[in-house]
């Protein structure tokens, strides 16, 4: 809780900013629930379900999966009692469409303290890091193999620091899906960052200084 309202933080920006990395810093930090509709959707892929499986054609390509589904499963989220004193927004919204549709849910009220931070970054930074990124499919923690290299390799599998398990490429890490998924964020990003910017609730980092540096300027503009 900030002064007895409900912290709400939202992160924007491209593919590979560094939304993921920042949201580990920040769900510590502040002790909200990390709601990240990419790992959401990543983990009802593995285990089969019937929204994994509508899910995975979009993501394969580095579409974005229909609003009505995405809504749905977070409006379903914030439910639970862990968001009741806030929550971290990782990769939702997306679109205007799913930004109007965030503001009018039951969770947000005038009670609630709303920041959104932008992590921006040029599409070539994008490039560079998505295809040297490493992820556990366990406990959802990043690596990078030029910036953040995990502890442990046995000849070409990487081990996760935190928990062990094997690290994996995600499937939209391809170089040709990455550009994809760029392609899609330009034609959607103006009007979202737009609408938080009229809303009076925007912040703008800069994604490209060391992963540091961004932490402290995320965590000044929430302190
Ligand atoms: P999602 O999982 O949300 O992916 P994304 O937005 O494309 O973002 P990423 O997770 O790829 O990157 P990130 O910004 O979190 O970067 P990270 O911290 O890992 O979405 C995936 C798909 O799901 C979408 O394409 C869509 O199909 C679907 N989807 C999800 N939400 C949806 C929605 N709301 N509506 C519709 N469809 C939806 O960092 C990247 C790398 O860089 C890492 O290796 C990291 O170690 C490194 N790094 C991070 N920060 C730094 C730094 N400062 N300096 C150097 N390296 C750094």
């Amino acid at each position: 809780m900030i002064d007895n309202k409900k912290r709400i933080v939202v992160l924007l920006g491209p593919p590979g900013a560094g939304k993921g990395t920042q949201a580990e810093l920040i769900i510590k930090e502040f002790s909200i629930p990390h709601i990240s509709t990419g790992n959401i959707l990543r983990g009802a892929i593995q285990e089969g379900t019937s929204l994994g499986k509508k899910a995975n054609a979009y993501m394969t390509k580095g579409e974005l999966v229909p609003d009505e589904l995405v809504i749905k499963l977070v409006e379903e989220r914030v439910q639970r009692n862990d968001c009741r004193e806030g929550a971290l927004f990782d990769g939702f919204p997306r679109n205007k469409t799913q930004a109007e549709m965030f503001f009018r849910m039951d969770y947000i009220t005038e009670n609630s303290k709303i920041s959104a931070i932008l992590i921006d970054l040029p599409d070539e930074e994008v490039i560079k890091r998505l295809s040297n990124r490493r992820y556990c499919p366990n406990c959802k923690s990043i690596f990078n193999l030029i910036h953040k290299i995990p502890k442990k390799k046995i000849n070409d599998t990487y081990y996760c620091d935190n928990c062990g398990s094997e690290l994996i490429i995600r499937d939209d890490d391809k170089v040709q899906t990455i550009k994809n998924r760029l392609k899609v964020y330009h034609s959607t990003a103006g009007p979202l960052i737009e609408y938080f910017k009229k809303k009076n609730v925007l912040h703008v980092v800069d994604g490209s200084t060391g992963q540091k540096r961004v932490s402290e300027e995320i965590l000044d503009i929430l302190t």
